[in-house]
């Protein structure tokens, strides 16, 4: 089977953009059998962009990517015009900045046929604002990643005002034949859902902190060591779900439910004072005692890559 027949009829992807979360992308795709090109604008980009799929190719070989495929069997072309040329599919992934995503959109939506879907990996803007400008602004739509790209498979797919069904459902599909999980999120609101959902809870963790209720490492405790092992597998609804016992949701809204809602009365919301920002960031050095940002990193990725591991392996029995 070629990569076009496989993928949903996409065979070539252009990566606008090579940071953090571009060349992450780009590692993917390439491990996924797309043809690749990339496109970024910083000089010494393509090295950079080489030294992070070198870094994460173990991981994706050891999460079965073909081994005849090689990571260095991409393009560069520091002109995204030129990088969009017979492509089939554009992730798009520069600065989160209204301006840079509204001049960059309409130069390449000028230059590709109207069926390409142009996808932006905005963390929080509106498609509809992104594509302002775009002569085809109904292929333009968010296909949301999180970080890194190539290991988590979350992708948030949200159409603009003008989005065309069609568009939405070839982003979807496409995402999905390269093993990602797609979501579609119907409505357009700032920060789309995972990350507001995200937010909330920071709000909250800052708050408990701010109260002086409990540490920085242990409100991190709180999630990691309790919820968030079960998070892993199941969302919110799903795990009160199964804390409503044989009643499932029906007994625990019934029995939970008053007490859910006296503590959501009693939320909060932090000053961010410049104080408490420096408690944040005291708190987050002693919690990593001493381990940098990548060894962190390292730590963190190497565990997820277990946990998506035992995952695929349960959905393939
Ligand atoms: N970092 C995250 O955790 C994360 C997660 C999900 C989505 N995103 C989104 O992905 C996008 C990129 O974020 P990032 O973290 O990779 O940032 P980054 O700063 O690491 O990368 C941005 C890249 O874009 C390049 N660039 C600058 N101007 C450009 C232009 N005009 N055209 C094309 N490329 C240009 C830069 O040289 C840089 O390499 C943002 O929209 C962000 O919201 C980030």
């Amino acid at each position: 089977m070629n990569a076009a027949s496989s993928n949903a009829g996409v065979r070539r992807v252009a990566v606008i953009g090579g940071g953090t979360i571009g060349a992450s992308w780009a590692a993917y795709f390439l491990a996924h059998g797309l043809e690749v090109v990339v496109s970024d604008p910083a000089p010494g980009a393509a090295e950079a962009i080489r030294t992070r799929i070198a870094e994460a190719w173990p991981v994706l070989t050891a999460l079965g990517a073909r081994a005849d495929i090689d990571m260095n069997g991409w393009r560069f072309e520091a002109d995204p015009v030129a990088a969009v040329a017979g492509a089939d599919f554009v992730q798009e992934n520069a600065p989160e900045r209204y301006d840079v995503k509204q001049k960059l959109l309409p130069r390449i939506d000028a230059v590709l046929p109207p069926e390409v879907v142009i996808a932006s990996s905005s963390s929080g803007l509106l498609a509809s604002r992104i594509s302002e400008g775009c002569r085809y602004p109904e292929r333009c739509l968010i296909g949301h990643p999180f970080n890194p790209p190539h290991l988590i498979p979350l992708v948030e797919v949200v159409g603009g005002a003008k989005a065309s069904r069609a568009a939405i459902d070839r982003a979807i599909a496409f995402y999905r034949a390269i093993g990602k999980s797609p979501i579609e999120i119907r409505k357009e609101v700032p920060g789309h859902v995972s990350n507001r959902l995200q937010a909330a809870l920071w709000r909250e963790a800052i708050y408990l902190v701010e109260q002086g209720v409990a540490s920085v490492a242990d409100v991190d405790a709180a999630i990691s060591e309790g919820p968030g092992l079960r998070w892993a597998l199941m969302g919110p609804h799903l795990t009160f779900h199964l804390g409503g016992g044989e009643g499932g949701m029906t007994q625990f809204l019934k029995h939970l439910l008053p007490a859910v809602e006296s503590w959501w009365a009693d939320l909060g919301t932090p000053n961010m004072t410049p104080e408490l920002q420096q408690r944040l960031i005291d708190g987050i050095d002693q919690e990593a005692g001493g381990r940098s940002i990548d060894e962190l990193q390292r730590w963190r990725d190497g565990l997820l890559m277990q946990i998506i591991a035992l995952r695929q392996q349960a959905a393939a029995k």
